[in-house]
């Protein structure tokens, strides 16, 4: 299954920021924020514990659903952690891509319940109730702003995954093609796959048309577009932490004038010359706000662009779809679904040019889906209307 953004190991380099000072732990009743990116409801109740919980305890608590709330040592909280995680692995004797596909999401999504009952509290200044914590204050301002209350509680694996998007988002990432870099927010699909990117690269130099990016993330592709001679680009994302995102991107990379981004489902108003989208690519329920990025159930937002673009289209505009075929080598759309869809909304490729993935999944031959990942495309679709 193609990983939530923000799994993303972080950049190599030194650690973001110096350790900082152990803060008091939760007293036993406080009340406190929870926070939790699975909408899971804030915890009843907390257990205390510490380094002396073994990994084998800590699973057995965890499934019988209590939450622990840890406030021993910062590193053996990761190292548990692990251990909890290489508990739950197991061996899948799938007979087909698609019960492997399926088998591998619910063991992530267990993996993901399981881990997320281990817990931590921040204090009013956001610092870690743990020893040998690092100092986690901008990465919680950077994703939740100020603290709401006294106390603040949070599943460690999460607050590992904001600390890494920090390192992200402080050192920024380059992209074949870019002339800057992007910085990514936590939460925001993080363009490391480059095989995409550079399907946009092929394109001659543009003659000033005006673009919409629909669903545009970081922005990623509006800025190419625009340092490639596109006028301006209107961006939409429906995820309010993409849309202030991309805005802070176009912002350092001195493209502020000519890009606009609204918090929006698909389409902006009025029209444009080119519309490119890179949509989510495997159609089954998303089940966290991060799904978003890689979940399209039942294709609804691949259908509806489809649908929409001949309006959002000046005459003779085209449009560049982005999309893998990971769907249809897992058995999750049929052959040839795609052209019917095309077809059915009055639209014709004018040219299409694809890529084998070469991101690093589709090379691990542990991965329960390497069989399809190593076989995967990617393929940039230049779509116009059908002549009637
Ligand atoms: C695969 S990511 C692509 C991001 C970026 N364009 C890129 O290529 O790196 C898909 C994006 O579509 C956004 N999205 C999902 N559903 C949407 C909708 N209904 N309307 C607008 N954006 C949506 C997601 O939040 C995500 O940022």
């Amino acid at each position: 299954m193609p990983r939530p953004t923000r799994t993303a190991p972080p950049p190599k380099g030194p650690a973001p920021v110096a350790s900082a000072p152990t803060a008091s732990p939760l007293p036993a009743g406080a009340p406190f924020t929870w926070r939790s990116e699975s909408d899971e409801p804030s915890p009843a109740r907390l257990h205390a514990v510490d380094d002396r919980l073994s990994a084998d305890t800590a699973l057995k608590r965890v499934r019988r659903g209590e939450f622990l709330l840890y406030s021993g040592d910062f590193h053996n909280a990761k190292q548990l952690l692990g251990a909890l995680g290489r508990r739950l692995e197991r061996a899948s004797n799938a007979r087909s891509p698609l019960e492997a596909f399926r088998a591998e999401r619910r063991a992530r999504q267990l993996e993901h319940e399981t881990l997320s009952r281990i817990v931590v509290s921040l204090d009013r200044d956001y610092r870690l109730a743990l020893a040998r914590a690092p100092d986690v204050a901008l990465a919680c301002r950077q994703v939740w702003g100020e603290p709401a209350t006294e106390f603040t509680v949070v599943p460690l694996k999460q607050l590992l995954g904001m600390l890494g998007a920090a390192e992200w988002r402080r050192k920024g990432l380059a992209v074949p093609g870019l002339t800057g870099l992007i910085h990514p927010h936590y939460g925001v699909y993080l363009p490391t796959r480059t095989d995409y990117v550079e399907l946009l690269l092929s394109l001659p130099t543009l003659k000033g048309p005006r673009v919409f990016d629909v669903g545009t993330g970081t922005g990623v592709l509006s800025f190419l577009l625009l340092q490639r001679g596109a006028a301006s680009v209107h961006a939409t994302d429906c995820d309010s932490r993409a849309v202030a995102c991309s805005r802070e991107n176009a912002e350092q990379l001195g493209l502020r004038k000519s890009f606009q981004v609204t918090e929006a489902d698909l389409f902006p108003p009025g029209k444009a010359d080119l519309v490119v989208c890179n949509p989510p690519w495997i159609p089954e329920p998303p089940k966290n706000r991060v799904d978003r990025a890689v979940f399209d159930e039942d294709s609804q937002f691949l259908k509806r662009f489809l649908e929409g673009l001949s309006d959002a289209l000046t005459p003779g505009g085209e449009g560049l779809l982005i999309l893998s075929d990971l769907a249809v080598l897992l058995g999750l759309r049929p052959q040839g679904w795609l052209q019917e869809q095309i077809t059915r909304c009055g639209l014709t490729v004018k040219w299409s040019k694809s890529t084998a993935a070469r991101h690093a999944k589709a090379k691990d031959t542990s991965d329960p889906l390497h069989m399809a990942r190593s076989r995967e495309t990617t393929t940039l679709y230049c779509l116009t209307r059908a002549a009637t």
